[in-house]
């Protein structure tokens, strides 16, 4: 006999319990305290769901915040919010990738490296003289971040998070509790950064699934040699090539794509130039303004005004990869 309950909605199609309540809160139905709903109750509440799905199919998916902007054909949209906030305000299954590249504080909160402060130039530091605001990394938020990614992701999908040896250290191993982890990919950066010990060349992705997805190149190695900035219009800004070299493994036209720590918008960028629609957002003014600014022109005039020039390597067949499609 089938059982109606909060966590059959859940388990069948991940709607979190929490937005089921809410849910029968605003349609003033009874919340059942064994968690079992009554057919049409149930019924109602996938209907529901069905129908913001259809709203994601229809114009991407969009959370119910006005974005700060969007693009003409609404393919585009990104949004001034703190990353659970943004995340939790997009239906479940309506995401097709997730890459991102968020702002660990465990480098400064763990290791407490010289005075707490991310090494580098910045000429706009905030107040604690700090680049941006950082997404405290405790535990507890980055399994919370990590179950709302994996709520909004569609089945058969998948995520690229971006790790430096500190948090992948702590961080990454939570990953396994809630994604299908499938590899650790090597970025490359070429040229060497600072470094207290070893001189930094590298940084991490990590690569998951959401149930079952192949990689659509089986050609691409696991280390990815590109450029990194030598001095970036926005810190810890990314070339757009990294995101691109993504979406060539993993996504199709017209796939959703999300960046919830948007930074400079490299990542928008990439899903344009791939033909994605993208939705992302960034708790920072500076990083809503200048990546505004950047999809903008680059929808207006193919022009990238944060990233003048190619930032490829030296490697033949990635430089294909990238100049393919
Ligand atoms: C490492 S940067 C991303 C850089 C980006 N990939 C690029 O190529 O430009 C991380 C970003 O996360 C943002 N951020 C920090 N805390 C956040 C939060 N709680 N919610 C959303 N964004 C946050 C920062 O403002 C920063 O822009």
């Amino acid at each position: 006999m089938v059982k109606y309950t909060i966590q059959n909605l859940e388990e069948n199609y991940s709607i979190v319990a929490e937005d089921v309540e809410k849910y029968l809160k605003a349609n003033e139905l009874k919340i059942p305290k064994n968690g079992k709903l009554s057919k049409k109750v149930y019924q109602g509440v996938l209907d529901f769901y069905i129908e913001n799905e259809k709203r994601v199919l229809n114009n991407g998916s969009k959370p119910k915040e006005k974005p700060a902007f969007e693009s003409e054909d609404k393919r585009v949209a990104i949004y001034h919010q703190d990353v659970i906030t943004f995340l939790k305000s997009l239906p479940s299954n309506s995401v097709d990738l997730i890459m991102t590249d968020p702002a660990y504080s465990g480098m400064n909160q763990k290791l407490k490296l010289g005075k707490g402060k991310i090494i580098g130039r910045y000429k706009d530091r905030g107040e604690k003289g700090k680049w941006f605001d950082e997404f405290l990394d405790t535990e507890e938020n980055y399994n919370t971040f990590l179950k709302e990614c994996y709520r909004v992701l569609k089945d058969n999908r998948h995520i690229f998070l971006m790790f430096d040896s500190y948090s992948l250290l702590t961080l990454a191993p939570i990953v396994r509790d809630v994604f299908d982890v499938k590899n650790i990919l090597v970025w490359d950066k070429v040229n060497i950064g600072l470094g207290h010990y070893f001189r930094r060349r590298h940084e991490f992705i990590l690569f998951a699934s959401k149930g079952k997805r192949k990689v659509k190149l089986r050609s691409i190695p696991d280390i990815w040699n590109i450029k990194r900035f030598s001095q970036a219009p926005y810190p810890t800004q990314k070339p757009t090539e990294i995101f691109e070299l993504m979406l060539v493994s993993s996504a199709e036209e017209d796939f959703v794509v999300c960046d919830p720590f948007l930074g400079s918008g490299a990542a928008a960028i990439a899903s344009i130039k791939r033909k994605c629609r993208f939705i992302g957002c960034d708790i920072s003014e500076t990083s809503i303004e200048k990546s505004t600014n950047r999809i903008k022109e680059f929808i207006e005039t193919g022009n990238d005004n944060m990233q003048k020039n190619p930032m490829h390597g030296n490697d033949e067949k990635m430089l294909k990869i990238l100049q393919s499609g």
